[in-house]
C-alpha cells in the first residue's frame, strides 16, 4: 500500500528528454514505497525553490567510525514536523567494490533485494568515491542493511579523514594493455589499511587508485594520493603480421598523421625498409615492417610509455615484457590550492612476486605515516608536498632522489656543481644496479 504521489510537474519534465530518466526509476520504486513517494516530494520542492534541504549528522554501524553518509531533512512545517515524514532520513551506505568492479549477476540481485527490503531500493554503481552507493535508508534500518551486505562478504568504504575506498581498472582480467595484476595490488594494499579506512584518524582523506597502464582508466593521476600506474622498462613489442594488416586497412595517411606525428616525444620514425638499422647499435629500437617498403622504428630510450601508438595499433604494437608500475604521489582536486596531478615518486617498481607486492604495501605505509605526522588539518598529500617541498617529502619516506624528478631542468643559470662527479658516479652506480 502506498500513499498517493505528490504532484511533480518539474520532475515530470525531466522524463520528456531523449535519455532514460532517473525520475522514471524513482517513480517505479515509489509504486510500493512511501519512502520514495516522499523523496520525490522533497526533490520536487528543491526543483521549485532551487534549494537543498538536507543536513548531515552522525549515523554509523557498530565498530566503524565512517562509511555511512547521514542525511536528515530540513524541510519542516511550522510545528517542526517534517513536510515529507517518510523521507525525513535518507542515509547512504558506502560499500567497497571488488577490485576491477567484477560482480556476478547473483551478487547484484542479492544487493538489490537487500536494499529494497531495508532502504529505498536506489543503488549507484559507483559513486565518485569509488563505492557502491546504497542511497536512502532510515537510521533504524542502517545496521540491519549493513549486516546483510557484510554477510555477503562486502565491507563499508571510507569517509572523512581516512584511507578511502580504492579503485582498480578491469585490467589484467580483460585488457591487453595491462602491465601488472591490478586486482592483486588493490586487494593487498586495501586489506593492509582496513583499520585506517574504518576509523578516520588522518589529517584528511587518502586515496589509492590502480590503473594497469598509462591510459589510466581510473583517472588515478588526477584523483589519487597514491596512484599506481602500469608501465614497462624494456623495449616495446611488435607483431609484423598485425602491423601489415593494420597498414593495409588504414593506409599511410593514418599511420603518419595518427601514429608517427602524435608521439609526444617524437620517438617514432617512418623508415624505408632498406634503411632499418640492426645489430648492437640498435638494441634500444623496436622495428616493425608495415609493408614490403615501409617500417616503423621506435626509439625506446625516447618513448615515455604514453600508450598512444599502442592504443592506435593494439596488437601490432604492445608494451614490453619487463612490466611493473610507476608510483605517483599527490594527485587531488581543488582544495587549499588548485588541482594537482600526482608526482612521480618511484619511476618503476616491479610488481610480479610476493616481495614486490610487499614493497608496494610498505611504500604505502611509509607515505601514510609521513602524511599522518606532517600534514596540516584538511590538507591532502599534494598540498603537503607543495608546502614542505618534494625533496623533504622524498627524504621523509626514504625514496632515493632521482635527477629525472627535476620538473624544469636547465632553467636556472645559478647552478652549484661542487660534488658533481660524486653525484654522477652515484647515479651511474644506481643505474647499473638496475
Ligand atoms: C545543493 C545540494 C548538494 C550539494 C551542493 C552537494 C555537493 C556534493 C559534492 C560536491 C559531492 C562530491 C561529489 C563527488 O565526489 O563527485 C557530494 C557527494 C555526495 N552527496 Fe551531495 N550535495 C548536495 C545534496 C545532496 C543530497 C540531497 C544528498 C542525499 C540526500 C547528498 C548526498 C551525497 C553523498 C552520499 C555523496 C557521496 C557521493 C559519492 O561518493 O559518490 N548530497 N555532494
Ligand atoms: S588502465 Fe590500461 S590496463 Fe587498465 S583497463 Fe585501462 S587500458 Fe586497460
Ligand atoms: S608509447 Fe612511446 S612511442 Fe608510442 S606514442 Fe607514446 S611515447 Fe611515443
Amino acid at each position: 500500500m502506498t500513499k498517493p504521489m505528490h504532484p511533480t510537474p518539474l520532475l515530470d519534465e525531466l522524463e520528456t528528454g531523449p535519455w532514460p530518466s532517473f525520475v522514471t526509476g524513482l517513480k517505479r520504486l515509489a509504486q510500493d514505497k512511501d519512502y520514495v513517494v516522499d523523496l520525490l516530494g522533497t526533490l520536487e520542492t528543491s526543483y521549485r525553490t532551487k534549494k537543498g534541504y538536507w543536513k548531515g549528522g552522525t549515523v554509523g554501524v557498530y565498530g566503524y567510525g565512517g562509511g555511512v553518509i547521514p542525511r536528515f531533512t530540513e524541510l519542516k512545517n511550522d510545528d517542526g514536523s517534517p513536510v515529507y515524514p517518510d523521507a525525513a532520513e535518507l542515509h547512504t551506505l558506502r560499500v567497497q567494490p571488488p577490485p576491477g568492479m567484477h560482480y556476478t549477476t547473483d551478487v547484484l540481485r542479492k544487493m538489490c533485494d537487500i536494499w529494497e527490503r531495508h532502504g529505498t531500493g536506489l543503488i549507484a554503481f559507483h559513486g565518485q568515491s569509488g563505492d557502491i552507493m546504497f542511497q536512502g535508508a532510515k537510521t533504524a534500518d542502517v545496521q540491519a542493511a549493513f549486516d546483510e551486505i557484510n554477510e555477503m562478504g562486502f565491507d563499508l568504504g571510507g569517509a572523512g579523514p581516512a584511507v578511502r575506498t580504492a579503485m582498480s581498472c578491469v585490467g589484467a582480467a580483460r585488457c591487453e594493455q595491462s602491465c601488472y595484476d591490478e586486482a592483486r595490488a588493490h586487494h593487498t594494499v586495501i586489506n593492509t589499511f582496513t583499520d585506517d579506512i574504518h576509523r578516520p584518524a588522518l589529517p584528511y582523506k587518502f586515496k589509492f587508485k590502480f590503473s594497469g597502464c598509462a591510459n589510466d582508466c581510473m583517472n588515478s593521476i588526477q584523483r589519487a594520493d597514491m596512484a599506481v600506474i602500469g608501465t614497462w622498462r624494456d623495449n616495446m613489442r611488435a607483431d609484423e603480421d598485425l602491423a601489415r594488416r593494420w597498414f593495409a586497412k588504414h593506409g599511410m595517411n593514418e599511420l603518419v598523421n595518427d601514429v608517427v606525428v602524435r608521439c609526444p616525444t617524437k620517438a617514432i620514425r617512418l623508415k624505408e625498409v632498406r634503411e632499418l638499422r640492426s645489430g648492437d647499435g640498435a638494441a634500444h629500437l623496436t622495428t616493425v615492417k608495415v609493408s614490403d617498403t615501409h617500417a616503423l622504428e621506435i626509439d625506446n630510450k625516447d618513448c615515455v610509455r604514453c600508450m598512444h601508438c599502442i592504443n592506435v595499433m593494439t596488437g601490432a604494437l604492445a608494451h614490453g615484457a619487463d612490466t611493473g608500475a610507476t608510483i605517483l604521489i599527490g594527485g587531488k582536486r581543488t582544495l587549499k590550492i588548485g588541482d594537482l596531478m600526482g608526482t612521480v615518486a618511484v619511476p618503476f617498481m616491479r610488481l610480479k612476486t610476493d616481495e614486490d607486492f610487499e614493497q608496494l604495501v610498505d611504500l604505502g605505509r611509509r607515505v601514510i605515516d609521513f602524511f599522518a605526522e606532517n600534514a596540516l588539518e584538511h590538507e591532502r598529500t599534494g598540498e603537503m608536498i607543495e608546502r614542505i617541498g618534494l625533496v623533504n617529502f622524498l627524504e621523509g619516506v626514504g625514496i632515493e632522489i632521482d635527477p629525472n624528478m627535476v620538473a624544469t631542468p636547465r632553467t636556472n643559470p645559478y647552478v652549484r656543481t661542487d660534488g658533481w662527479d660524486d653525484e654522477v658516479a652515484k647515479i651511474e652506480a644506481r643505474k647499473a644496479a638496475g
